[in-house]
């Protein structure tokens, strides 16, 4: 299950994922083809954004989902580009995604694997040419094929992900994966159309001076956390929040540090959700040798009990969540 430490910087995301087919859990390349279905579609979604200040396609689109929150062109647009990526590609049977209230069904009632995912995190970041993300999880269902998939397909809990990654819209385009043998990331080349090897074994650096939180929240949280972070400030760590959970936790899985989001008034069990944001970030964070935790268990260990369901995330540098 190293195969990974072994490729070059420099592979495709293609090469890649056909090397490591037989790393992959059931090697049947289904998942393969599932993988490259999410690059296809970060690539379009990539484009869009690209366009967004042409195309009139930053902004609100006027409508809501179930979250309550007031969705964006882009959170609307990406989601219809993964979903009609994931069911034309045939791998996927159901997906549930942020922004649709029930289990998206494709019609491939044969197809052995199920999807969660955030298509546009950091929706706030859109019209201020800031970057945002797409998280994801995979899971293989449990329920049989052939039949229509349910929700305890996708109520299996955190441990039972098979892959999981985002796509981070930055400075450049970066994929970030795992399928559970280590953490790898792949640059897009915008000109090949391809995503590159970039960052071959990504690993958590143990320590950081990195704190990233919500500080207009601050009164809000848990006491403990207050300290917490009054102990960062005394020490001189340094602060930094973008308000796109992807980008926020990228630059502290390369750097060092800890990401925090506590319960507050307004979100009593915290804002992010467990099964298309913290699940995904915690399989990461844990195969880069981090943490993650709602503050009483490991964020995987939590027992997922409805789809859209949120959670306290505190995730980061191994020692960072510990003294947390
Ligand atoms: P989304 O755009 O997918 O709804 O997620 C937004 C999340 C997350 O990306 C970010 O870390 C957090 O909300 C920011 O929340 P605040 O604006 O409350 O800080
Ligand atoms: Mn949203
Ligand atoms: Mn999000
Ligand atoms: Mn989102």
């Amino acid at each position: 299950k190293n195969g990974e430490l072994a490729m070059p910087v420099g592979t495709t995301l293609d090469r890649y994922i056909m090397r490591r087919q037989n790393d992959f859990p059931y090697a049947t390349g289904e998942l393969s083809q599932l993988l490259r279905d999410i690059a296809l579609a970060s690539k379009i979604v990539h484009r869009e954004i690209n366009r967004a200040g042409l195309m009139d396609i930053a902004g609100s689109a006027g409508s809501g989902n179930v979250q309550g929150e007031t969705q964006q062109k882009l959170d609307v647009i990406a989601n219809i580009r993964f979903i009609r990526a994931l069911k034309n590609g045939g791998e996927v049977c159901a997906i549930i995604s942020e922004e649709d209230d029930d289990i998206v069904h494709t019609g491939n009632v044969n197809a052995r694997y199920v999807v969660a995912i955030d298509p546009l995190d950091g929706s706030s970041n859109i019209d201020v040419n800031v970057s945002i993300g797409t998280i994801f999880s995979i899971y293989r269902r449990i329920t049989p094929v052939g039949t229509e998939a349910t929700e305890a397909d996708f109520l299996q809990g955190g441990r039972c992900q098979i892959a999981a990654g985002y796509i981070l819209y930055g400075s450049s385009t970066l994929l970030v994966l795992t399928s559970g043998a280590g953490v790898s990331g792949f640059t897009y080349d915008n000109s090949l159309g391809e995503y590159i090897l970039s960052h071959a074994n990504l690993r958590q650096p143990p320590v950081g001076t990195i704190f990233s939180c919500n500080d207009g929240n601050v009164e809000d949280y848990p006491a403990h956390v207050q300290a917490y972070l009054s102990d960062c400030r005394r020490r001189r760590f340094t602060g930094r929040y973008i308000g796109s959970l992807v980008a926020d936790f990228h630059r502290n899985l390369i750097k060092g540090g800890i990401y925090l989001y506590p319960p507050t008034v307004k979100s009593p069990n915290g804002k992010l959700r467990l099964l298309y944001e913290c699940y995904p970030m915690a399989f990461i964070v844990e195969q880069a040798g981090g943490r993650a935790t709602n503050g009483h268990e490991s964020i995987l260990d939590v027992a997922p009990v409805s789809v859209h369901q949120r959670s306290a995330l505190y995730i980061g540098s191994a020692a960072m969540v510990d003294e947390l």
